[in-house]
Formats: C-alpha cells, sequence, structure tokens
C-alpha cells in the first residue's frame, strides 16, 4: 500500500472508522527508523527520556534543550509517522507567552509536527494560545508524571467518582481549547472508555485499558530495553537487554582473547607495499633507535653545564 506522512485528519478519520491508533515513543535516529519502517501512527519524542535515557530518577529534570536535541534526531529518522514533541516541566506554565515560545521551537528546531503537554482545565488556555499560534497540540491527563510529587506517586488516576468527574472535565476543556488529541494515563478503564466516547478527539492511552482509540507504550519498555523497574501497563514484546549484554561479554572475551578481528574484519595491502614498506621502516626505526640516546646524552651534558 502507498505510505502517507499521517496528518491530524487521518488520525481523526481513524477514529470515526473506529480503527485503533498506534503511537510508540523514540528518542534517536535509529528508534526513529525503526518505529516508522514498523508503521506507527505517531511518534513521541517522550521527556520520558530523562529516565530510560538520559538516567534521571524522574521527568522533571529534562530541559527544553534535550527535548529538542533528541526530537531533531527523530526527524531525520522519521518519513511517515506524525511526531510529537513532548514540552518538559516548566516550558510551559510560566506564563502564555513563554509555552507558545517553547512549543513554536519544536516546529521551527527540531521538526516536530506537534507539541504534548500535561494537565487539564488549568492548561486550557495556555492550549489555546498554542492552537492559535498554529501549532497542534496533544494533552495529557490521568496520571502526569511531571506532577508525580504532587500527586504522591505513580498511582492510578480518576478511581473516586469525583475524580473520575474531574478527568471527564479536563478532557472536555482540552477539547474545547483546541487539542487535536489527549494521552490518558494510568486511569481506570470503564472511565477511559467514557471519556473517550464523549470525545470528538481521539484519545491514546496508556495503561487507560483498551477503550481508548488508540495505545501508546515507551520504546525501552516495549522492547525491555531498560528493566529497572516493569510498569504494570506494559507488555515487553521482546527482551532486548539480556541479548545486549550476552552479545557485549561475548565482544569483551573475543577480543581478550584475540578472537576478534578476524581476516573477515580486517584490511590488506599489497605483498610489494609492504615489503617495501616494511625495508623503509626498519631503516628509520634503526635511526631513531640511535638518535634517542644521543639526544638523551646531550640533554645530561647541558644538565651538567647548569
Ligand atoms: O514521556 C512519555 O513517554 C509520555 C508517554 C508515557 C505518554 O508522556
Amino acid at each position: 500500500m502507498d505510505r502517507k506522512k499521517v496528518t491530524i485528519p487521518h488520525l481523526h478519520a481513524k477514529k470515526q472508522r473506529g480503527e485503533p491508533i498506534t503511537m510508540i515513543t523514540a528518542y534517536d535516529y535509529p528508534g526513529a527508523l525503526a518505529v516508522d519502517e514498523a508503521g506507527v501512527d505517531l511518534t513521541l519524542v517522550g521527556d520520558s527520556l530523562g529516565m530510560v535515557v538520559l538516567g534521571y530518577e524522574s521527568t522533571v529534570p529534562v530541559t527544553m534543550e534535550e527535548m529538542l536535541m533528541h526530537c531533531a534526531a527523530v526527524k531525520r529518522g522519521t518519513q511517515y509517522a506524525h511526531i510529537v514533541g513532548d514540552m518538559p516541566f516548566l516550558s510551559y506554565q510560566i506564563d502564555v507567552k513563554e509555552a507558545v515560545r517553547n512549543a513554536g521551537r519544536f516546529l521551527k528546531e527540531s521538526g516536530a509536527d506537534s507539541v504534548k503537554l500535561e494537565g487539564g482545565t488549568e492548561m486550557a488556555a495556555t492550549v489555546k494560545a498554542i492552537v492559535a499560534a498554529g501549532i497542534p497540540v496533544m494533552g495529557h491527563i490521568g496520571l502526569t508524571p511531571q506532577s508525580v510529587s504532587k500527586l504522591g506517586g505513580y498511582r492510578v488516576q480518576g478511581k473516586t467518582h469525583s475524580a473520575a468527574r474531574k478527568l471527564l472535565e479536563d478532557a472536555l476543556a482540552l477539547q474545547a481549547a483546541g487539542a487535536y488529541a489527549i494521552v490518558l494515563e494510568t486511569t481506570p478503564e470503564r472511565v477511559s472508555e467514557f471519556v473517550s466516547k464523549q470525545l470528538s478527539i481521539p484519545t491514546i492511552g496508556i495503561g487507560a485499558g483498551v477503550g481508548c482509540d488508540g495505545q501508546v507504550l515507551v520504546f525501552h519498555d516495549l522492547l525491555g530495553y531498560f528493566d529497572r523497574f516493569s510498569p504494570r501497563h506494559n507488555k515487553r514484546y521482546a527482551n532486548l537487554r539480556p541479548i545486549i549484554v550476552e552479545a557485549v561479554k561475548q565482544y569483551v572475551q573475543e577480543v581478550s582473547t584475540r578472537a576478534f578481528p578476524t581476516a573477515d574484519n580486517s584490511f590488506t595491502i599489497d605483498d610489494a607495499e609492504f615489503e617495501a614498506f616494511a625495508s623503509e621502516a626498519s631503516d628509520i626505526a634503526q635511526s631513531r633507535r640511535l638518535s634517542v640516546p644521543l639526544s638523551n646524552e646531550r640533554e645530561r651534558e647541558r644538565e651538567k653545564e647548569r
């Protein structure tokens, strides 16, 4: 089939047809090439990169510069997927003007197609201003990792009737502000499905059940590439980390025993060229061997004179 670049109308049409939307994170060029080839609709350059790529304890320390650099690498590896740049903590909360400027940087400097930011009703005015500047916005509600400290940990959100109602109000506020899609993170599946049905824009779930209009997972979680923790919402489709460790162990062992490199990994020189080089080189080496003691001798003489 003739593949085309994924657009927002294409995502909205998928929701209308009841066809699930696929999203996955990617943070670098080879990752982007792989997920694009696999056929995802959206590639999210998530601020989860702070934890799975940069080794931070949470997503809070991630900076605009880090996001833009990784987003630009993903752009270079993407032909078809719609690229979402995740706005890092404090890049959009301080004031609306700064939020619009930073959202614009994702499009201008890193080639993202849209941005994502966390928060519901309280972010509606910001979303509206960014959209008014011509920048598509994806919302993110439920468990919002940038506010993990305020939420008291990575807990399921929307578990009481009032929390579920707040979730619906937040989703409707984001939709009214012009968001083109909303991530629902770690919310009860019945609530997610209910909210999804109330919206004309798609929901993309992570730990939010099968009733969302689409699903997203973190690249490293799905591939078993990073195993410091495995969230319940994740499904590992591969277990890469032990494969990587095993391969590197084998390399270490083969280098230590000179089993690597072999002739297959090495390059040749013509016999005649090598013999000419070897005879010139032995002359050079010999003259250097003679000159080293001489120069040392001179140094010693000079030392004595001082
Ligand atoms: O940063 C991220 O990877 C995300 C997803 C978990 C939705 O925001």
